[in-house]
């Protein structure tokens, strides 16, 4: 089955095309990566897949055409978005930012925490901790919890590495593909290309609203082009120069 399908999506901000023409699918099970600079459209392109801003063209979720659903009922029919800078709340605990995100979810908040809990036993230390004062890779925790407890089949990561230290940024990857994995379907936004590539099964490349590719990440890793632009120089371990 295709998870998602995504046909000449367009967001424009008034005169500004943030999104042009965009096509891009994720089949059941697949973890694909969008690279791209800053302001090259990812976000707006996810966040319209959310159905959190105004677009055009069709979106088809587990068979299903929601280009016209409302945020919520994306999330209830399993489309998890962990936006770009957490959105977690700080002045409530741990516990009590999870009870937020399951609100409407099925199974009971003791079993759904106690699994997510067990994925980051760190989160069960603190889970009386208000979120504020945790570090900044457990609040990403926390944010990636917040989406897993309603046990999404497409999870939707913005920038998840943003703001990390290398070795938090080395765990939240090996998070991620354990995430997906388990079976959860994954597209994951990054600026970190050579990392979040490594661990993908295809990618697209975001550059000034418009979006290509699409193809076998592996593949991705050893183009001359994107070596230039997105890897830097002399730090590879995909070959190169
Ligand atoms: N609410 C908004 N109103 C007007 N312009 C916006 C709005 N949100 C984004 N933009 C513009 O749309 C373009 C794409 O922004 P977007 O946030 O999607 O890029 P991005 O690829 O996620 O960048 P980054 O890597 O910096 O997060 C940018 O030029 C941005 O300034
Ligand atoms: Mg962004």
């Amino acid at each position: 089955m295709r998870m998602l399908e995504v046909e000449s999506l367009n967001v424009r901000y008034g005169v500004v095309r943030a999104v042009l023409d965009a096509d891009l699918h994720v089949e059941d099970g697949e973890l694909v990566v969008v690279v791209g600079a800053n302001g090259a459209g990812k976000s707006s392109l996810l966040r319209a897949i959310a159905g959190l801003n105004k677009h055009r063209g069709r979106i088809t979720f587990r068979e299903r055409d929601i280009s016209g659903a409302r945020a919520e009922q994306r999330v209830r029919r399993g489309l998890s978005l962990v936006p770009e800078g957490r959105h977690i709340f700080g002045r409530m605990t741990v516990l009590e930012n999870l009870q937020v995100a399951s609100w409407g979810a099925p199974g009971s908040f003791a079993s759904e925490s106690g699994r997510v809990f067990e994925m980051f036993p760190r989160l069960l230390e603190r889970r009386h901790q208000t979120a504020a004062t945790l570090s900044g890779g457990e609040q990403q925790m926390l944010a990636l919890s917040r989406a897993l407890i309603r046990r999404p089949r497409l999870l939707m990561l913005d920038e998840p590495s943003m703001g990390l230290a290398p070795k938090v940024v080395a765990q939240m990857f090996e998070i991620i593909k354990e995430i997906n994995e388990a079976g959860t379907s994954v597209l994951l936004i990054e600026q970190n290309a050579r990392m979040a590539l490594s661990i993908a099964n295809r990618g697209y490349l975001m550059e000034t609203a418009t979006l290509s590719g699409g193809g076998d990440a592996r593949a991705m890793l050893e183009d001359e082009r994107l070596h230039e632009a997105y890897f830097g120089r002399n730090s590879d371990a995909a070959g190169g120069d």
